[in-house]
């Protein structure tokens, strides 16, 4: 044991979950640096500093998938929103919007407005993207995605058509260049009106960029209503053509007709993955959220608002409500509200049980930074699964809610040495309380922080401790070039 350098920190008497699903144990972890340099029983090492646990849960930091943390992690780079539930690595550049590569000359039309209204909130290079994250980095880990409708906005005069050849050719130079630069991979939101004209054949021609760069395709599909088998159909296809692992985004079956149909989607999904790599994520609720549309608001059963530009007041109020006030229709209330966004109450519970406990589910929370009433998504989803959906409901052991979160995801997004407890890995990671620990963001109060969360280390450096974010700031914008293999939670047969 002389080979191992003298720890910053020794953690005592932990239950140790590594973030494999394995059971946990009970034993110390030594961080030295920006790693973990010893696990196990630890004796007869001592620490510059130790901290006795007594016994609370020690595990990897969670990886958020799924994200809209594009601007936050510059604008609010303690990100407590996140850190606050043990959150170390953020996925951004999700459902087809990224603040790069992008130049505009005006405010990008929605979605891309809940990530950034303004065009001084773009970058026109990738890399620069990234840079400025090196410059003025986050407290936690940005792991970022190129949006198919940012590429769309920065290449085409109008939306609502096919692109061009030569239009195919600009995003793809473009796409090819944030690879080169150290994005993960690219990302659609064929659902949302800049990206729904855009064919298959489209996506497919851009997504052929991705497979010689390593890099995967993740997807808000184009529809996630009555015809939710039909879009993974064309997410497969997609995946399939341009020979890159795909990962359906937020998986859901939304509207009351739907309900249910997860009974179909689930098998689908596990038929494809026989013959290529397919992964989900998926968020914790009955409810979504976006910008204020009149699709999604087709489908839900209730409807609150998050922020509106015109009547900034409605945020946190009821559509119905609002409408009633004013005397309209709930449709003539969203068009004066605009731009707006909001909350929509969409899923079935069961629907929602079901993917939670599909084996291959990640945990991604879609959260919305910059809602002046966020979906309470943002602040809960990690503690939500680990305290409603695993300790009270049983839906799953504690060990496999946090595979859910950690070992899976790394794995699926290459991060090598992270999303799992053992010596060499970085030092990301959480102490909570099992019996505690627990989702505090609600409906009416969606930014409360969650109870439980005791200590949360990013690269070695606590960054939430004792209920509060310490101010250190050491995440790491992660490149491309940094990760491993893509989509290997996947047994393809061979
Ligand atoms: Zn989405
Ligand atoms: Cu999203």
């Amino acid at each position: 044991m002389t080979t191992v350098p003298k720890p910053d920190l020794v953690i005592r008497n932990a239950s140790i979950i590594d973030g494999s699903g394995a059971p946990a144990r009970s034993g110390d972890i030594a961080i030295a640096g920006d790693r973990v340099s010893a696990i196990g029983a630890l004796a007869h090492l001592s620490g510059a500093s130790e901290l006795d646990v007594g016994g609370r849960a020690v595990a990897p930091g969670f990886i958020d998938v799924h994200t809209h943390d594009d601007r936050a992690v510059l604008s609010d780079p303690n990100m407590a929103c996140k850190v606050s539930q043990g959150v170390t690595t953020v996925v951004t550049g999700n459902c087809g919007i990224s603040l790069a590569p992008l130049e505009p000359a005006a405010p990008p039309p929605p979605p891309s407005d809940l990530i950034g209204d303004r065009p001084e909130h773009y970058f026109a290079d990738f890399g620069d993207y990234l840079s400025a994250l090196d410059r003025d980095p986050p407290a936690v880990n940005v792991v970022a995605q190129v949006g198919h409708s940012t590429l769309r906005i920065g290449a085409m005069d109008r939306l609502d058509r096919a692109a061009t050849p030569r239009e195919i050719a600009r995003m793809r130079g473009r796409l090819e260049d944030a690879l080169a630069s150290g994005a993960v991979g690219m990302s659609t939101g064929l659902f949302y009106p800049p990206a729904n004209a855009a064919p298959t054949e489209e996506v497919v021609e851009l997504a052929a960029a991705l497979a010689p760069a390593g890099a995967i395709h993740s997807t808000h599909m184009r529809d996630e209503t009555a015809h939710v088998l039909e879009s993974l159909d064309e997410t497969f296809e997609i995946g399939r053509r341009a020979d890159v692992p795909v990962v359906i985004s937020h998986h859901k079956c939304a509207g009351t007709p739907n309900h249910g149909r997860t009974l179909e989607s689930l098998p689908k999904i596990d038929a494809a993955r026989e013959t290529q790599p397919v992964a989900l994520d998926v968020y914790p609720y009955v409810a979504g959220s976006t910008v204020l549309n009149p699709h999604r608001m087709m489908n839900a059963s209730r409807v609150i608002v998050t922020w509106s530009k015109s009547v900034p007041e409605a945020a946190g109020r009821d559509l119905s409500e609002i409408a009633t006030a004013w005397g309209c229709s709930e449709a003539a209330a969203a068009e004066r509200l605009q731009p707006a966004g909001a909350i929509y109450f969409i899923m079935d519970e069961a629907d929602v049980q079901r993917v939670l406990t599909y084996p291959h589910a990640m945990i991604g929370s879609d959260g919305l930074p910059h809602d002046q009433h966020p979906h309470p998504r943002l602040w809960g989803t990690f503690p939500r699964v680990l305290g409603h959906y695993a300790r009270d409901m049983g839906l799953f052991p504690l060990e496999e809610a946090v595979r859910r979160m950690t070992g899976l995801s790394a794995a699926q997004f290459g991060l090598t040495d992270r999303g799992v407890l053992r010596a060499g890995a970085h030092a990301d990671l959480v102490v909570f309380d099992p019996r505690t620990v627990a989702d505090c963001s609600t409906w009416e109060e969606p930014t409360r922080p969650a109870s439980g969360i005791d200590l949360v280390m990013v690269n070695g450096r606590a960054v939430w401790q004792a209920g509060a974010g310490t101010g250190a700031r050491p995440g790491r914008a992660l490149r491309l070039q940094q990760l491993g293999p893509k989509g290997r939670n996947q047994e393809v047969p061979v």
